[in-house]
Protein backbone atom coordinates (compact mmCIF):
# COMPACT_ATOMS: atom_id res chain seq x y z
CA UNK A 1 0.00 0.00 0.00
CA UNK A 2 1.63 3.28 -1.15
CA UNK A 3 0.95 6.20 1.62
CA UNK A 4 -1.15 9.22 0.86
CA UNK A 5 1.68 11.59 1.94
CA UNK A 6 5.26 10.40 0.00
CA UNK A 7 7.88 12.82 1.75
CA UNK A 8 10.85 13.39 -1.13
CA UNK A 9 14.78 12.11 -1.20
CA UNK A 10 15.89 15.50 -0.21
CA UNK A 11 12.90 16.48 2.22
CA UNK A 12 11.62 19.37 0.57
CA UNK A 13 8.65 18.47 -1.20
CA UNK A 14 5.89 16.74 0.15
CA UNK A 15 3.51 14.84 -2.46
CA UNK A 16 -0.65 14.34 -1.27
CA UNK A 17 -3.79 13.51 -2.63
CA UNK A 18 -5.66 16.41 -5.09
CA UNK A 19 -8.29 17.99 -3.17
CA UNK A 20 -10.81 20.57 -5.00
CA UNK A 21 -9.18 22.95 -3.17
CA UNK A 22 -6.24 22.24 -5.41
CA UNK A 23 -8.22 22.80 -8.89
CA UNK A 24 -7.59 26.26 -9.47
CA UNK A 25 -3.80 25.92 -8.23
CA UNK A 26 -3.06 22.87 -10.58
CA UNK A 27 -5.11 24.61 -13.84
CA UNK A 28 -2.73 27.46 -13.84
CA UNK A 29 0.08 25.55 -13.64
CA UNK A 30 -0.62 23.03 -16.12
CA UNK A 31 -2.48 25.89 -18.93
CA UNK A 32 1.13 27.93 -18.87
CA UNK A 33 1.91 27.80 -22.28
CA UNK A 34 5.49 27.15 -20.91
CA UNK A 35 4.17 23.49 -19.47
CA UNK A 36 1.80 22.83 -22.38
CA UNK A 37 4.26 22.79 -24.81
CA UNK A 38 4.75 19.65 -23.79
CA UNK A 39 2.05 18.38 -21.85
CA UNK A 40 -1.48 18.65 -22.38
CA UNK A 41 -3.34 22.10 -21.49
CA UNK A 42 -6.51 21.22 -19.48
CA UNK A 43 -9.83 23.53 -21.31
CA UNK A 44 -11.45 24.01 -17.97
CA UNK A 45 -11.59 23.64 -14.42
CA UNK A 46 -13.77 20.47 -14.83
CA UNK A 47 -10.83 18.95 -17.15
CA UNK A 48 -8.66 19.33 -14.34
CA UNK A 49 -11.06 17.35 -11.84
CA UNK A 50 -11.50 14.80 -14.33
CA UNK A 51 -8.11 14.28 -15.08
CA UNK A 52 -7.33 14.25 -11.05
CA UNK A 53 -9.89 11.79 -11.02
CA UNK A 54 -8.98 9.29 -13.75
CA UNK A 55 -5.19 9.28 -12.80
CA UNK A 56 -6.25 8.20 -9.01
CA UNK A 57 -8.91 5.42 -10.37
CA UNK A 58 -7.43 4.57 -13.10
CA UNK A 59 -8.38 1.42 -13.32
CA UNK A 60 -12.01 1.71 -13.34
CA UNK A 61 -11.94 3.65 -16.07
CA UNK A 62 -9.51 2.47 -18.31
CA UNK A 63 -9.91 -0.20 -20.80
CA UNK A 64 -6.32 -2.08 -19.87
CA UNK A 65 -7.35 -3.54 -16.20
CA UNK A 66 -4.01 -4.24 -15.74
CA UNK A 67 -3.06 -0.31 -15.74
CA UNK A 68 -3.33 0.97 -11.89
CA UNK A 69 -2.39 5.36 -11.37
CA UNK A 70 -1.65 7.18 -9.13
CA UNK A 71 -1.27 10.67 -9.08
CA UNK A 72 -0.65 13.43 -6.16
CA UNK A 73 -0.07 16.99 -6.18
CA UNK A 74 3.27 18.19 -5.15
CA UNK A 75 4.00 20.82 -2.43
CA UNK A 76 6.87 22.65 -1.03
CA UNK A 77 7.15 20.89 2.36
CA UNK A 78 7.94 24.16 4.42
CA UNK A 79 4.88 26.11 3.26
CA UNK A 80 2.37 23.71 2.10
CA UNK A 81 2.59 25.64 -1.28
CA UNK A 82 1.15 23.40 -4.23
CA UNK A 83 4.32 23.78 -6.88
CA UNK A 84 2.86 20.99 -9.33
CA UNK A 85 1.66 17.43 -10.19
CA UNK A 86 3.15 14.00 -10.25
CA UNK A 87 1.88 10.43 -10.75
CA UNK A 88 3.35 6.97 -11.89
CA UNK A 89 1.13 4.17 -13.20
CA UNK A 90 1.77 -0.01 -12.84
CA UNK A 91 1.53 -2.55 -15.31
CA UNK A 92 2.35 -5.76 -16.59
CA UNK A 93 0.79 -7.15 -12.89
CA UNK A 94 2.67 -4.60 -11.44
CA UNK A 95 6.22 -5.34 -12.72
CA UNK A 96 6.61 -1.91 -14.77
CA UNK A 97 6.38 1.31 -13.53
CA UNK A 98 5.47 4.60 -15.78
CA UNK A 99 5.07 8.52 -14.35
CA UNK A 100 5.41 11.81 -15.53
CA UNK A 101 5.64 15.51 -13.40
CA UNK A 102 4.80 18.74 -14.19
CA UNK A 103 5.98 21.66 -11.84
CA UNK A 104 5.38 26.03 -12.26
CA UNK A 105 7.69 27.70 -14.29
CA UNK A 106 8.26 30.06 -11.70
CA UNK A 107 10.05 26.54 -9.28
CA UNK A 108 12.19 25.42 -12.12
CA UNK A 109 15.55 24.75 -11.82
CA UNK A 110 15.92 24.56 -8.23
CA UNK A 111 16.32 20.75 -8.09
CA UNK A 112 12.56 19.76 -7.66
CA UNK A 113 12.09 17.73 -10.41
CA UNK A 114 15.47 15.86 -10.03
CA UNK A 115 14.50 14.68 -6.61
CA UNK A 116 10.58 13.76 -7.61
CA UNK A 117 12.64 11.41 -10.30
CA UNK A 118 14.68 10.02 -7.34
CA UNK A 119 11.58 9.48 -5.03
CA UNK A 120 9.83 7.75 -8.08
CA UNK A 121 12.71 5.28 -8.33
CA UNK A 122 12.65 4.83 -4.56
CA UNK A 123 9.15 3.99 -5.06
CA UNK A 124 9.30 1.78 -7.79
CA UNK A 125 12.42 -0.34 -5.81
CA UNK A 126 9.90 -0.22 -2.59
CA UNK A 127 7.09 -2.18 -4.72
CA UNK A 128 9.34 -4.45 -6.48
CA UNK A 129 9.15 -2.94 -9.31
CA UNK A 130 11.35 -5.00 -12.08
CA UNK A 131 11.35 -2.00 -14.98
CA UNK A 132 11.19 2.04 -14.48
CA UNK A 133 9.72 3.41 -18.01
CA UNK A 134 10.16 7.29 -18.77
CA UNK A 135 10.31 9.35 -21.95
CA UNK A 136 10.38 12.91 -23.08
CA UNK A 137 10.18 15.21 -26.07
CA UNK A 138 13.23 15.29 -28.01
CA UNK A 139 12.69 19.59 -27.48
CA UNK A 140 11.71 19.19 -24.07
CA UNK A 141 16.35 19.33 -23.16
CA UNK A 142 15.72 19.65 -19.82
CA UNK A 143 13.44 16.97 -18.50
CA UNK A 144 14.82 14.36 -20.70
CA UNK A 145 18.63 15.37 -18.86
CA UNK A 146 16.90 14.35 -15.75
CA UNK A 147 15.74 11.35 -16.97
CA UNK A 148 19.64 10.81 -18.20
CA UNK A 149 21.12 11.43 -14.87
CA UNK A 150 19.71 8.22 -13.54
CA UNK A 151 18.44 6.30 -16.16
CA UNK A 152 19.63 4.22 -19.63
CA UNK A 153 18.86 6.05 -22.65
CA UNK A 154 17.21 3.49 -25.08
CA UNK A 155 16.62 5.00 -28.07
CA UNK A 156 13.96 7.24 -30.22
CA UNK A 157 10.25 7.17 -31.58
CA UNK A 158 8.59 8.92 -33.50
CA UNK A 159 4.42 9.84 -33.46
CA UNK A 160 2.23 11.74 -35.03
CA UNK A 161 -0.32 13.67 -33.28
CA UNK A 162 -3.83 14.51 -34.13
CA UNK A 163 -2.52 18.13 -35.76
CA UNK A 164 -0.61 15.73 -38.39
CA UNK A 165 2.75 17.06 -35.84
CA UNK A 166 5.53 14.64 -36.17
CA UNK A 167 7.17 14.68 -32.43
CA UNK A 168 10.28 12.25 -31.49
CA UNK A 169 10.52 11.53 -28.09
CA UNK A 170 13.64 10.27 -26.20
CA UNK A 171 12.81 6.88 -23.75
CA UNK A 172 14.74 5.77 -20.72
CA UNK A 173 14.51 2.98 -18.69
CA UNK A 174 16.05 1.53 -15.52
CA UNK A 175 15.90 -2.39 -14.48
CA UNK A 176 15.70 -3.17 -11.14
C1 LIG B 1 10.93 19.50 -17.10
C2 LIG B 1 10.71 19.96 -15.67
C3 LIG B 1 9.95 18.88 -14.91
C4 LIG B 1 12.07 20.21 -15.02
O1 LIG B 1 11.87 20.61 -13.67
P1 LIG B 1 13.01 21.34 -12.82
O2 LIG B 1 12.60 21.26 -11.38
O3 LIG B 1 13.28 22.68 -13.38
O4 LIG B 1 14.26 20.40 -13.07
P2 LIG B 1 15.61 20.34 -12.22
O5 LIG B 1 15.89 21.69 -11.65
O6 LIG B 1 15.58 19.17 -11.32
O7 LIG B 1 16.69 19.96 -13.34
C5 LIG B 1 16.72 20.61 -14.57
C6 LIG B 1 17.99 20.15 -15.25
O8 LIG B 1 17.89 20.44 -16.64
C7 LIG B 1 18.91 21.36 -17.00
N1 LIG B 1 18.30 22.23 -17.99
C8 LIG B 1 17.27 23.07 -17.81
N2 LIG B 1 17.00 23.68 -19.00
C9 LIG B 1 17.86 23.19 -19.90
C10 LIG B 1 18.09 23.43 -21.28
N3 LIG B 1 17.33 24.26 -21.96
N4 LIG B 1 19.08 22.74 -21.89
C11 LIG B 1 19.83 21.87 -21.20
N5 LIG B 1 19.67 21.60 -19.89
C12 LIG B 1 18.70 22.26 -19.26
C13 LIG B 1 19.31 22.04 -15.73
O9 LIG B 1 20.63 22.55 -15.80
C14 LIG B 1 19.21 20.90 -14.74
O10 LIG B 1 20.29 20.00 -14.85
P3 LIG B 1 21.45 19.91 -13.75
O11 LIG B 1 20.80 19.57 -12.45
O12 LIG B 1 22.35 18.84 -14.26
O13 LIG B 1 22.08 21.27 -13.74
C15 LIG B 1 9.91 21.28 -15.64
O14 LIG B 1 10.53 22.17 -16.50
C16 LIG B 1 8.44 21.11 -16.05
O15 LIG B 1 7.60 20.80 -15.22
N6 LIG B 1 8.15 21.36 -17.34
C17 LIG B 1 6.77 21.29 -17.88
C18 LIG B 1 6.21 19.89 -17.91
C19 LIG B 1 7.17 18.87 -18.40
O16 LIG B 1 7.85 19.07 -19.41
N7 LIG B 1 7.22 17.76 -17.70
C20 LIG B 1 8.04 16.63 -18.05
C21 LIG B 1 7.38 15.91 -19.16
S1 LIG B 1 8.32 14.52 -19.71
Amino acid sequence: MIPEKIETTRGRLLLRYFTEADTQTVYDIWSNPANARFMDAPESLEDVRELADWNNGAIQHSTNKDIMCHFRVVTLKETGEVIGTCRWHFKKEGKEMGFGYNLAEKVWGRGYATELLETIIALAKKCEVKKLIGGADKENVASWHILGKYMNFVGEENYTESDGRVVVDRNYELNF
